[in-house]
């Protein structure tokens, strides 16, 4: 089984994970896993806090693996080992703690993963570069390389889509205004990267986290599942999307043929055409 959740951010919110309250935990074991889309935020001092929860986690039953999000400490995650798993490139935290790697796609629990951490600090302004803000928090060019090579590798398909951060066109994306002259040349612009890739890839599932709230929309007819507080099952999340979806048909074809009869009402009653467009 593959639990998902987002924004731990550390002590503030990792309990959401804590088998006392994630009760569906208590029935994992060692091929089961935990998945963070982002804001892990146990690899942040570097030092005793970090240790504190990584032993926690290590402690677990279950594999946890996380993408980046905007709250992580980009230099001290870059000196974990980088070695293979599941077909893409990790980063080793603990034997049982994986970061998935940006632009990475892996195959794993049935299902391929392609992970696509990173994301925007509404707040940068107010931080610190190399004490609680990186450049590192949005994609390279390279590291933008990198995904497009993989997809294509997968030939443009996967199951599962992880981003921290959201597309383009995603109705959060304007939430905070982007400071986007505050990144380096070799920095993209992450979240029209991310609408290039959703263009371009046949996908099951998009989940993301980053605005603290538990949502899903459609775009192009496929599902975009925002996680916070929500500790899911995969497998359940698909069904979920596959309801709301035919939920928004069946609302639309009611509201469709809920005009089209007041139309034909209207043209009864004053022998007049209904006005278009
Ligand atoms: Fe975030």
């Amino acid at each position: 089984m593959v639990y998902v959740t987002s924004d731990t951010h550390g002590a503030f919110d990792i309990h959401k994970i804590n088998p006392r309250e994630f009760t569906a935990a208590q029935s994992m074991g060692s091929d089961d896993y935990l998945l963070i889309c982002g804001d892990f935020g146990c690899i942040w001092d570097g030092g005793k806090t970090d240790e504190f929860w990584l032993k926690w986690l290590e402690s677990l039953p279950w594999t946890t693996l996380f993408i980046d999000g905007n709250h992580e400490n980009f230099d001290v995650l870059s000196t974990y080992p980088v070695r293979e798993w599941a077909g893409g490139k990790i980063r080793e935290i603990r034997k049982n703690i994986f970061y998935l790697m940006r632009g990475e796609i892996y195959d794993f629990a049935g299902k391929t993963w392609f992970a696509l951490g990173g994301g925007y600090s509404h707040d940068s302004s107010f931080r610190t570069r190399g004490t609680d803000w990186w450049h590192e928090e949005v994609f390279s060019k390279e590291e933008a390389e990198n995904a497009l090579n993989n997809l294509k590798k997968h030939g443009g398909k996967v199951d599962v889509i992880l981003s921290h951060d959201v597309y383009a066109s995603h109705s959060c994306s304007e939430v905070y205004p982007l400071e986007l002259d505050r990144y380096p040349e070799d920095r993209i612009n992450q979240m029209e990267f991310l609408e290039d890739i959703r263009t371009r890839t046949d996908y099951r599932l998009w989940l993301c986290g980053h605005y603290h709230q538990d949502s899903i929309e459609f775009a192009d007819q496929k599902p975009c599942r925002m996680l916070f507080n929500d500790v899911r099952e995969i497998d359940d999340l698909m069904e979920e999307a596959r309801t709301a979806k035919l939920q928004l048909e069946e609302k639309s074809r009611l509201e469709n043929a809920e005009e089209e009869d007041s139309c034909s009402a209207g043209f009864l009653s004053s022998h007049q055409l209904c006005a278009i467009g």
